[in-house]
């Protein structure tokens, strides 16, 4: 028997938004055959045609239903995360949404015995939870058997926190203990490792002249731009003068108590800060405190709201430099862009392959398409590694 087939017979799986092919090349390295992939963006079927399967055809699953001649062992799918996803604004109306339950109808349709559906973590937190309950339904309705797996990327071996949930429904009558197996915490120096000898990496370093270059040579390891942190991983845009503007020392203490207070002094009950009124500033600066107020607010370092006062650039984070001992965050499409995230030790946003490496994409996956049009492929992607572990729960779901 090959070691590429199963008790004789390989497993075959249908795949829907199926991207690039992230999550199948999980399944094709365990042995499992694409039967049809579907997905609408051009980019994505060309590079799934290329790198993983020529069977795929684009498709906008809203108009389509798919059909194959053969029943498949397995369905997976990974519709769009944006409407659900924390990075984004999580707007419960995004028509996208409703792409997670129609997953459901589509993949049950084509009756195979295991279907296996990928979302971001936030898919089945507060209201949006609607749309993972109703895709529970529909596939319970069809009688599957459904459990869903909290699974993180750096358990699987990555250098990247990317939390993920994995609705598996199945019709076996088998029990599965989805447990996942250790494995060591990955690094970002052991995963790039040799990455600079590979032709389509090209680092493109920061202009010495550049705004962005002026920041990220006061980011070290390990740090971000942050003005609503404390603690040494927060450098604070009045830490980097020659970029911000100067501002004294009694003003730098105004800013680092309005940055304390406004998250201690809550008076709304949304958000995680909110902003501290001329009383609250007069509590420790006295009949210093408007003057040191006004200063700041012509400097650009406060901002009134109302007849409160608040910091400006109130993101938590940017500019974050990982470090070479420890994970990135979530590789996402913005992955290449230096006001987010930052190399270890270089001036420069990270490469395509190098976000390809994170996400654990094989050095021979190939992308014929712009730098901006990877990163989306890449940053869209279900893990490999985290499609080979699908693929063996699939088995063990499948008695093989
Ligand atoms: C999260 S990505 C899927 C990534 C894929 N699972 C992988 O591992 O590479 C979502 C995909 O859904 C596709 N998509 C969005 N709306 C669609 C629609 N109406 N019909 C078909 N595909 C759609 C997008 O083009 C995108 O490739």
């Amino acid at each position: 028997m090959s070691k590429n087939s199963t008790n004789g017979k390989t497993l075959k799986f249908v795949s829907l938004f199926s991207g690039c092919g992230g999550f199948d090349l999980g399944l094709t390295g365990k042995g499992f055959r694409p039967l049809q992939a579907y997905d609408q963006c051009a980019d994505a079927v060309s590079h799934y045609r290329r790198n993983v399967c020529s069977r795929a055809e684009r498709a906008d699953l809203t108009q389509f239903s798919p059909q194959v001649s053969i029943t498949p062992d397995l369905v997976i799918a990974g519709p769009p995360c944006q409407g659900f996803s924390t990075a984004g604004k999580r707007d419960f109306a995004d028509k996208r949404n409703h792409l997670l339950p129609l997953a459901g109808r589509l993949a049950a349709a084509l009756q195979p015995k295991v279907i296996v559906i990928e979302n971001v973590a936030a898919a089945a937190s507060g209201a949006h939870r609607k749309y993972w309950e109703e895709l529970e339904g529909i596939l319970r309705i069809e009688r599957y058997r459904t459990h869903t797996l909290k699974a993180n990327a750096a358990e699987l071996g990555l250098p990247q926190t990317r939390r993920r949930l994995l609705l598996f429904a199945w019709r076996t009558g088998r029990e599965v203990d989805f447990q996942l197996a250790p494995k060591m915490q990955g690094r970002l120096d052991l995963t790039l490792s040799g990455v600079e000898t590979l032709p389509d990496h090209e680092p493109e370093l920061l202009s010495p002249n550049s705004r962005d270059y002026q920041i990220a040579c006061r980011i070290g390891p390990g740090q971000k731009l942050s003005n609503v942190r404390g603690g040494p991983r927060s450098i604070h845009t009045w830490n980097i003068p020659e970029v911000f503007g100067t501002a004294s020392a009694a003003e730098c203490a105004m800013l680092e108590f309005i940055m304390r207070a406004r998250r201690q002094e809550r008076r709304r009950d949304f958000g995680d800060a909110d902003p501290v009124s001329l009383a609250t500033l007069k509590t420790e600066f006295h009949n210093q405190a408007w003057p040191l107020a006004r200063s700041l607010l012509g400097k650009g370092y406060l901002r009134r709201v109302g007849d409160h006062f608040d910091l400006c650039h109130s993101f938590n984070g940017k500019y974050r430099r990982f470090q070479w001992d420890d994970k990135a965050c979530t590789v996402d499409t913005r992955f290449g862009e230096a006001q987010l995230f930052l190399h270890p030790n270089e001036h420069r946003p990270f490469t395509f392959r190098e976000a390809a490496r994170i996400q654990g994409f094989p050095d021979e996956y190939v992308f014929d398409c712009s730098k901006r049009t990877a990163f989306r492929l890449i940053g869209n992607a279900v893990p490999p590694p985290m499609g080979a572990m699908v693929a063996d729960f699939t088995k063990e779901l499948l008695g093989r």
